[in-house]
């Protein structure tokens, strides 16, 4: 799942590794032992849900694994990361942490004198306040420990030289992260915070350059990832494909909202993070993406395009799509999203729009009594022709963008 985010510093990674010498005299190491710790019920509940506003379960809970037990792999092709066992087991887990050596790891991504590598979004997460780190802290000694011992990360030559990570941190470790959007009010501050540290938006939002580290002038400009590319969720970006702040915090909320459905790596986020967000966060949270003053949504624009090319797009749509997104892409509660005006649609590259359709989506589980069942793969049953008729359709009819995919487009995604 978090394949990509994983890929983006690699590069980072390198170059830390090659310059073993500067590394070696990187910053000091320290572990502090800390006074004793003791936590307030508030605190331990705060902690849950912070817990959660931060989404530690997506890289921290294994499928099927004991609550943040580790274990749950993280693919690259640099080689594998996996999540470490986080629960309070005193060999395996944290349960020997004091509440300092928790806030160094999530601040400085010093694990007791270890280096972490950034799989560990610790570049967000420096931005937490001490008084968070600590009630998260306070929740995660709460949990059941598990005896499960930590899976060594499995990664290639030079990317395995874990000391080289000082490097990275002494050139790339930021203080703050920019921001995308504009405002003042206490909603879009406490949305900074939520996007910023809590959500690491930006991680995966956010281009990276060569070394890995987040493109400070474009902020939330959307970035590839790996197969589902992360949209740019800049104000202008998100009010562009028609989003306005009461769609974005039912997408917040529920994971579907009329611009379409959470799918790809942003699924998990909904699912295990934003579901469980407060009202107010979740009202904060969208301040924040559009700012104090939000742009107008922009409605689908008419597109020109050629009428026989959307005839044999059109035939296609209703022969094996508009069974469940609707013959006029109204889609249908309950069975699948809209096609008119859906965000994916309106994207200008046709990237994600084309993977859904290769791909297919598997079911979803969301949130309340919504559901949707699975969106099936065509890869084996349209050919690059039909694939790239239906996208121009699609494009020109329902998401005010251009009619210019062609065959090759399809040909490289699959
Ligand atoms: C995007 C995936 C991801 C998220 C989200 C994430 N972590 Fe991690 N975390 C990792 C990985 C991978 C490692 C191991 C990194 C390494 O080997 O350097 C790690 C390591 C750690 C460690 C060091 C453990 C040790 O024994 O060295 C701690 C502590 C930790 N994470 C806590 C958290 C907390 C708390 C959260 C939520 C606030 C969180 N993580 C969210 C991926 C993640
Ligand atoms: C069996 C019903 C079904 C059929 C047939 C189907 N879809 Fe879907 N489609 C869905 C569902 C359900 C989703 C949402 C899945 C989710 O997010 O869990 C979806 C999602 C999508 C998305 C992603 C957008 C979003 O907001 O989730 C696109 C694009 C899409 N479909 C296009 C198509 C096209 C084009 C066809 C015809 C080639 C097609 N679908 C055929 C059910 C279907
Ligand atoms: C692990 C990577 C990842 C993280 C972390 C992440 N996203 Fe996403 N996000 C994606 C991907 C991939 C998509 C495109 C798929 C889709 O539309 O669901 C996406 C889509 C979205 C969309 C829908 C945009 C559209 O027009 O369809 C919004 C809004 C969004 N993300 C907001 C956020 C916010 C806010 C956060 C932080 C709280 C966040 N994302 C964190 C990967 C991520």
């Amino acid at each position: 799942m978090k394949r990509a985010l994983l890929t983006r510093f690699a590069h980072g990674v390198l170059l830390a590794a090659c310059a073993l010498t500067l590394a070696a005299c990187g910053r000091e190491e320290s572990s502090t032992s800390g006074a004793a710790f003791t936590p307030t019920p508030e605190q331990v509940a705060r902690g849950r849900y912070l817990t959660r506003a931060a989404d530690c379960a997506a890289c921290h809970t294994a499928k099927d694994g004991a609550p943040f037990a580790g274990g749950a792999p993280l693919a690259s092709p640099y080689g594998t990361f996996y999540g470490s066992n986080i629960t309070p087991d005193k060999d395996h887990g944290i349960g020997n942490w004091s509440a300092d050596d928790f806030y160094a790891a999530l601040h400085d991504g010093n694990a007791r004198g270890k280096r972490l590598y950034p799989s560990m979004p610790y570049t967000s997460y420096r931005q937490l306040s001490r008084a968070d780190t600590d009630a998260i802290y306070a929740y995660l000694m709460t949990v059941k420990p598990v005896a499960v011992a930590n899976q060594a990360n499995d990664l290639k030559f030079p990317y395995s030289l874990r000391f080289g990570m000082a490097l990275w941190d002494m050139v790339f470790l930021k203080d703050a992260l920019p921001d995308a959007s504009a405002g003042q009010s206490a909603d879009w501050q406490r949305g900074r915070y939520l996007a910023n540290a809590l959500g690491h938006c930006a991680e995966c939002h956010t281009p990276r350059n060569v070394f890995g580290q987040l493109v400070d002038a474009k902020p939330l400009s959307g970035a590839a990832l790996g197969r589902v590319v992360a949209t740019d969720i800049t104000p202008a970006g998100l009010a562009g494909r028609g989003w306005t702040a009461a769609d974005l915090q039912t997408f917040f909320s529920v994971g579907i909202a009329p611009q379409g459905s959470a799918f790809g790596e942003m699924y998990p986020v909904v699912h295990l993070s934003t579901q469980y967000l407060n009202k107010d966060d979740v009202r904060a949270l969208s301040v924040y993406l559009l700012g104090d003053t939000p742009p107008a949504p922009q409605p689908v624009k008419a597109v020109d395009a050629d009428a026989a090319q959307l005839a044999a797009g059109r035939s296609v749509y209703l022969a094996v799509c508009a069974g469940c997104h609707g013959l006029a892409g109204e889609g249908k509660p309950h069975v699948a999203v809209p096609m008119n005006g859906n965000s994916t649609v309106r994207q200008a590259d046709p990237h994600n729009l084309l993977v859904a359709m290769l791909d297919g989506i598997d079911t979803q589980k969301f949130a309340g009594l919504e559901d949707m069942q699975a969106m099936p793969a065509f890869a084996s049953t349209l050919s690059d022709d039909e694939l790239s008729q239906l996208a121009n359709y699609l494009r020109a009819t329902w998401g005010g963008q251009s009619a210019n995919v062609v065959a090759a487009d399809v040909k490289a995604l699959r």
